[in-house]
């Protein structure tokens, strides 16, 4: 158990490296908590500094989760216990410790923590995205498509792992608000629109 709590520990504090602030300083770009749509990720990275800015910040994200999770799951930690491992890099992203727990929406880490899963379930969900990116180009939408299908995937074809994706789904979703409220009200930037600051 000691072993479980320093891991729950090590991914929440990985979690809290905000990779959208850090690559954004790195390239001497504005600081994404407070241009374009205010968000410290990949997708207002991209508004901001172009592709590959954005891809640094991906990357970095991802890893975040997966690297707490595989790593726990090489030292023989449990099933369960991945999922809150999981989770823990999830809200560390949320609420990061080193950057006053203002922090994203943990789209990226998600993906990242569930990547041990299985190439055939992430494989489904970053389809997913890509397709609903390419038919909207709301970087948001494709969010909400994907966690929201993400627990009947997980139930298809890791049936173990649904209650934890569907925690983190229902995480996910809660940090989309503002984003819901745009796209209902037609006000929501798509990809490509770069640069834009959304109220
Ligand atoms: O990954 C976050 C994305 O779903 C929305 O980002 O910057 O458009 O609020 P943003």
């Amino acid at each position: 158990t000691a072993l479980i709590i320093l891991m729950i520990a090590l991914a929440y504090l990985a979690g809290s490296v905000s990779s959208a602030v850090l690559v954004c300083r790195l390239f001497s770009l504005p600081d994404p908590r407070t241009q374009g749509s205010g968000n410290p990720g990949a997708t207002n990275v991209y508004r901001l500094g172009g592709r590959f800015p954005a891809i640094l910040t991906l990357v970095c994200d991802v890893l975040k989760g997966t690297i707490p999770v595989w790593g726990s799951y090489f030292l023989g930690i449990e099933p369960f216990y991945l999922g809150i491992i999981a989770i823990a890099a999830c809200l560390g992203h949320i609420y990061p410790l080193f950057f006053g727990f203002k922090g994203g929406k943990a789209v990226a880490t998600a993906l990242g923590a569930m990547l041990p899963i299985g190439l055939d379930l992430s494989g489904l969900l970053i389809l997913t995205w890509i397709a609903t990116v390419f038919i909207s180009g709301y970087s948001s939408l494709a969010a909400l498509v994907t966690v929201g299908l993400a627990p009947v995937f997980t139930w298809f074809i890791k049936p173990l792992y649904t209650i934890p994706v569907t925690m983190l789904a229902i995480l996910i979703i809660g940090r989309h608000r503002s984003n819901i409220v745009r796209l209902i009200k037609g006000k929501e930037g798509r990809i490509w629109d770069k640069g834009k600051t959304l109220e």
